[in-house]
């Protein structure tokens, strides 16, 4: 990519915004004007981008004039809000909310699985996924383009920086206030975090949370495998940064497990980490702030020659949102 892009980030206060500002910087991308967003609660003051200041706007029609990306990570009303007007104003929009993801009009992308989806987008947005789908997704491509995937059965373990920036904070005093015997706060997480796990999300009728929602439905549109069965289990565990993912997948064929390793072992955006030993497997501590999705403890299901278990973690912040974002407009704008 040689001529510049005038970028706007929209949640540049957050968890994933922030995030976002550091991704484009160590990736080089060659940003010529950066706009910074926030709400107006945050209006006036600052962000550091390149060492420098940048100061924070709230969202308007002209904050989005002149620039050619937007990278949204406000939540899923601002986006659906400002995501259009954005585009309006001419900006390629990726969106880290669920605000456009299942709109048969907009690409739900993850660049090593479904990068032809990046070219054009209809409405001028493109989704970027539920952290929790982009990483199973890598990991399980490379097998599902050899074998034919029928069936995932996924439990997570998602870190706390999931549920952004307060929720790390309110963790944080979780912790003090039970180490000082005090009673733990609880407004951002739905319950004590520290020292127990949590089914953190909105349920429906059917018992299914919207995260385990997200996964069945997201899984099916990127892959375009519309039959595809999902069979996901999502808590909340009390890790800062970076999921894990325990994975079971049946596919159409009988795969082994050196050909599951051979297959991950040259997957892109995939690190095998396949000792084999007690905390061999790929950790969060470690994955934490690494842009690879390590896939580890690949076994072959010894009652089922056509079912491999992995465990997969990757950085939430990183691949499961800012990196992502970051890739897909690498690839829009170098074919622009
Ligand atoms: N965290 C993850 O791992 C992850 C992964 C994938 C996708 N996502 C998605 O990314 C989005 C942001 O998540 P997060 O974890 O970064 O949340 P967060 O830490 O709570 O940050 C939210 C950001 O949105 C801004 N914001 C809030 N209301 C706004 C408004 N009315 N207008 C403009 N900006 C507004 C906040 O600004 P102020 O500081 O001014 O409040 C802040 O910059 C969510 O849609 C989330 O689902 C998150």
């Amino acid at each position: 990519m040689s001529r510049s892009v005038n970028v706007v980030v929209v949640g540049a206060t957050g968890a994933v915004g922030q995030e976002m500002l550091r991704v484009l910087e160590q990736r080089a991308f060659p940003v010529g004007r950066l706009r910074a967003v926030a709400s107006a609660r945050s209006a006036g003051g600052t962000v550091t981008f390149r060492g420098e200041s940048v100061t924070l706007e709230a969202p308007s029609p002209e904050v989005f004039e002149g620039s050619q990306l937007a990278l949204f990570s406000a939540g899923a009303s601002v986006s659906r809000e400002w995501g259009p007007i954005a585009a309006s104003k001419g900006c390629l929009v990726v969106d880290n909310s669920s605000a456009w993801r299942m709109d048969p009009d907009v690409p739900l992308v993850v660049p090593e699985v479904n990068p032809h989806r990046i070219a054009n987008p209809p409405k001028g947005i493109i989704a970027n996924p539920n952290c929790s789908t982009i990483q199973m997704l890598v990991a399980l491509k490379p097998l599902h383009d050899a074998a034919g995937l029928l069936h995932i059965v996924v439990s997570t373990y998602q870190a706390i920086s999931g549920k952004g920036a307060r929720a790390v904070d309110e963790f944080t005093q979780q912790q003090a206030a039970q180490h000082e015997g005090r009673e733990a706060p609880v407004s951002v997480l739905p319950g004590v975090l520290a020292g127990n796990l949590l089914c953190d999300w909105k349920h429906d009728a059917s018992g299914y949370s919207e995260e385990e929602l997200k996964m069945i439905e997201e899984s099916r549109k990127i892959m375009e495998l519309p039959a595809l069965h999902v069979s996901p289990t999502c808590v909340r565990v009390p890790v800062r940064n970076a999921h894990s993912e325990s994975v079971w997948a049946r596919f159409a064929r009988p795969i082994t497990r050196d050909e599951a390793l051979s297959l991950l072992r040259s997957a892109e955006g995939v690190v095998l980490d396949d000792a084999v030993g007690p905390a061999k497997h790929p950790q969060p501590r470690a994955v934490s702030g690494q842009d690879p999705v390590h896939v580890g403890r690949v076994r072959h299901d010894p009652s089922d020659p056509q079912a491999l278990s992995l465990w997969v973690v990757g950085d939430n912040l990183r691949k499961g949102a800012a990196l992502n974002a970051v890739q897909i407009a690498e690839r829009a704008f170098a074919t622009r």
